[in-house]
């Protein structure tokens, strides 16, 4: 059975007798809007643990444009429902007040080092307000795993390496990216896309690809990869490219030469919805 929490102090309550008994606890972080992507999190949660819980929080510290937090999918009927069919214990799904309390958030976690590029400088602020939230929740559930796509790889290196540095005793799941058939990488801002804009969304992972099979063709330039990409970008008038990055998988720093594992990672914009993707390399 499922059961949906809004509280932070009910959550606690309910995952007391569950780690008093030695069970294990898999916590899945979402913002809601779930698509086959986060029901592969939610799968591996449930194989990997005996207790799953989902959470189910628009986090308003990790928007950058007021007008992307006011049109961020809400759908928690259809999230707790895809929830219940997926085996998930609890779904904590609480409001701002609750997750920020009058009064403030004065503390924040950040990660500077690894927020200078890809997405960072588009971002102000957004990683600071992910990895808090991120912390928050690690704080309130203290899972024994937490499960993050490899599709937001940024994220996922600020999480790993502020649970590096904070000592946070959880283990971090990364989860291959789950793709449409025709290689669009699935995220809950897909489904803001024009039907036009779905066709054009593909260029992304299709860049990308290439790239990639260019990289595994024994080409080691930087500056010769994005030469070969970047046209297919140019195509589309109505892609507006913000960056398409070739960086230290680890450090998250530019690269000239392909010397080492490497993040090819994108984001573009088509109209209002902005979407970002990646591949990791690891040259031989
Ligand atoms: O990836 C997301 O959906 C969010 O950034 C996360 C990790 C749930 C934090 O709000």
């Amino acid at each position: 059975m499922t059961v949906v929490i809004s509280s932070i102090t009910d959550l606690r309550q309910r995952l007391l007798p569950v780690r008093r008994d030695g069970k294990t606890v898999g916590l899945v972080p979402t913002m809601g809007a779930l698509h086959l992507g986060h029901r592969r999190l939610i799968e591996l949660a449930r194989r990997e643990n005996d207790t799953v819980v989902v959470t189910v929080f628009v986090n308003p510290t990790q928007f950058d444009r007021n007008a992307d937090l006011q049109g961020y999918p809400r759908t928690l009927e259809d999230d707790v429902a895809i929830c219940r069919e997926a085996g998930v214990d609890f779904v904590f799904a609480p409001d701002s007040a609750e997750m920020y309390p009058p009064g403030g958030q004065l503390a924040w976690v950040d990660v500077p080092a690894l927020t200078e590029h890809l997405c960072g400088p588009a971002r102000p602020g957004h990683f600071r307000g992910v990895a808090t939230v991120v912390m928050k929740l690690f704080q309130i559930v203290q899972a024994d795993r937490a499960y993050f796509g490899e599709k937001d790889a940024q994220q996922l290196a600020v999480i790993r390496r502020m649970v590096r540095d904070l000592n946070v005793p959880v283990e971090i799941a990364p989860v291959q990216t789950v793709r449409e058939p025709d290689g669009l990488a699935m995220s809950s801002r897909n489904r803001r896309l024009t039907a036009e804009d779905r066709k054009t969304a593909t260029t992304l992972s299709q860049a990308l690809f290439t790239a990639e099979a260019i990289v595994r063709g024994g080409e080691r330039s930087v500056d010769r990869v994005q030469a070969a990409v970047l046209p297919l970008f140019h195509r589309h008038p109505q892609i507006r490219l913000e960056y398409f990055s070739i960086v230290d998988a680890e450090t998250l720093t530019p690269v000239e030469t392909i010397d080492r594992p490497v993040l090819i990672a994108g984001a573009m914009w088509l109209g209002a919805t902005r979407l970002i993707d990646n591949v990791m390399i690891a040259p031989v």
